[in-house]
């Protein structure tokens, strides 16, 4: 029996400048099972990002309920769902998002030191990482060194450096060529075959495609679920 992550039940968010609402996500439910590999794709403005940030805590909906397991994440204070963010979840964005001035090694190991680990255990749980990804040969490389498929990869090995439950990724191949694009692609496909589960926003139906299912946005709802007929390797 499939055994679900996150339940998400009657979800909405609202953005609200001024006198102005915007309805972003309109009454979302769905679940998402431990060790599946889920993609969402839809238009530009569809609600990807939105869903995604409601989903891993960086933002909170306007109503309705995000369980991980039984845990009711919509109902915590900032504290706890700050810390469960470090050490539950691990996010992938489209712009890596790496501090320039640090190495790829340091830039693995800086959430490591903030989730408690000493430094010598933090370096060794980042090269682990980086190798995984197949970037050990540019530990001491900085970020503007790299190519862009090797950035991307050294911010997948900072996302999983600590094996979070589940991991998300919005757009992570959109500045990339499909040289780099299928690297990545690799790296996310070989997460999810060592048991990674993986909620993935997409712009193409092409890459969306690896996932074990596929959730078609449209204008904030959920349009269908398509399963994917993609072959495990
Ligand atoms: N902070 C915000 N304030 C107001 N509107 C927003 C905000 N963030 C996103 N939106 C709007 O919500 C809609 C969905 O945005 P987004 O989730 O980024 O879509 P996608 O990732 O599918 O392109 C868009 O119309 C966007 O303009
Ligand atoms: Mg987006």
């Amino acid at each position: 029996m499939k055994e679900t992550l996150i339940k998400v039940k009657h979800l909405v968010k609202n953005y609200q400048s001024g006198h102005i609402v915007t309805k972003v996500l309109k009454n979302l439910t769905f679940d998402v099972y431990k060790g599946e590999f889920l993609s969402v794709i839809g238009p530009s403005g569809s609600g990807k990002s939105t869903l995604l940030y409601q989903l891993s805590l960086l933002d909170r909906p306007t109503s309705g309920s995000i369980h991980y397991g039984k845990l009711c994440v919509t109902d915590l204070g900032s504290k706890e769902r700050t810390a469960l963010r470090l050490n539950y979840l691990g996010y992938v964005f489209q712009e890596y998002a790496l501090l320039p001035d640090l190495t790829a090694i340091e830039n693995v190991m800086v959430p490591n030191i903030m989730r408690g680990f000493g430094k010598a255990v933090a370096r060794e749980m980042a090269k682990a990482a980086l190798e995984k990804l197949n970037v050990g040969h540019r530990l001491d490389n900085l970020p503007g060194q790299l190519s862009g498929g090797e950035q991307q990869r050294v911010s997948i090995a900072r996302a999983i450096a600590h094996t979070p439950a589940i991991l998300f990724a919005d757009e992570p191949t959109a500045n990339l060529d499909t040289v780099n694009s299928d690297q990545v692609m690799d790296a996310f496909l070989d997460l999810h075959y060592h048991g990674q589960t993986i909620v993935m926003v997409n712009h193409e139906q092409e890459y969306a495609k690896i996932g074990d299912r596929i959730m078609h946005l449209l204008d904030g709802s959920i349009e269908r679920f398509e399963p994917s007929h993609h072959k495990k390797r």
